[in-house]
């Protein structure tokens, strides 16, 4: 499969969006109640925070196809605030290609340590490229608590 990395555009919110709910509510699901799920999965609704993420921040898409199948993005510099990937294409290496120009773009703007907080679903995925968890804790996003981890690596 051919994946393209790119940086985002306004165009490509809906499509952003889009994948975001499906993935929390196909992906995600596994970990957290529906509860959660429907919680976090309205975040797909606020167009508007979207565009704002796609303006302001350094924020990546794969494509394959004409298709969007991930995307990734940093905030503050060197803190990495999302990592999403199409619940149709899961373990085929699209978020480890995001990762790597993530972790390289952080470098090149002189970080020499990448801050993450990440899902339950999600940790495998940063262990496996040697994030160390620096702690578990609650996060409240519109009343809801959940689980995640506090993940840092030293680059
Ligand atoms: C976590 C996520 C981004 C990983 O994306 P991905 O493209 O499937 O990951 P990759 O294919 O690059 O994975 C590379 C390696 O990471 C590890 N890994 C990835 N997902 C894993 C899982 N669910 N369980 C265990 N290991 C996992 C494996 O070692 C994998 O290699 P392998 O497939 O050869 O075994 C994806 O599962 C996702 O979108 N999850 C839901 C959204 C989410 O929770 N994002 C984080 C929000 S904070």
């Amino acid at each position: 499969m051919d994946i393209e990395i790119r940086q985002a555009t306004i165009e490509d919110v809906p499509e952003i969006t889009t994948l975001f709910r499906d993935t929390v509510r196909e992906v995600n699901s596994k970990d957290y109640s529906d509860k959660q799920i429907q919680t976090w999965s309205a975040g797909a609704n606020d167009t508007e925070k979207w565009e704002e993420r796609v303006n302001r921040f350094y924020f990546l898409v794969a494509e394959t196809n004409d298709t969007i199948v991930g995307f990734a993005y940093l905030k503050n510099g060197n803190y990495f605030d999302g990592l999403f990937v199409h619940k149709d294409y899961q373990r085929q290496g699209i978020a480890s290609k995001l990762l790597r120009i993530i972790e390289s773009k952080v470098m090149m703007d002189g970080f020499d340590e990448i801050k993450s907080d990440v899902s339950i679903t999600a940790l495998p995925f940063f262990e496996d490229h040697y994030y160390d968890v620096i702690k578990k804790q609650k996060k409240v996003l519109k009343g809801m608590s959940f689980e995640n981890y506090i993940v840092s690596k030293q680059l």
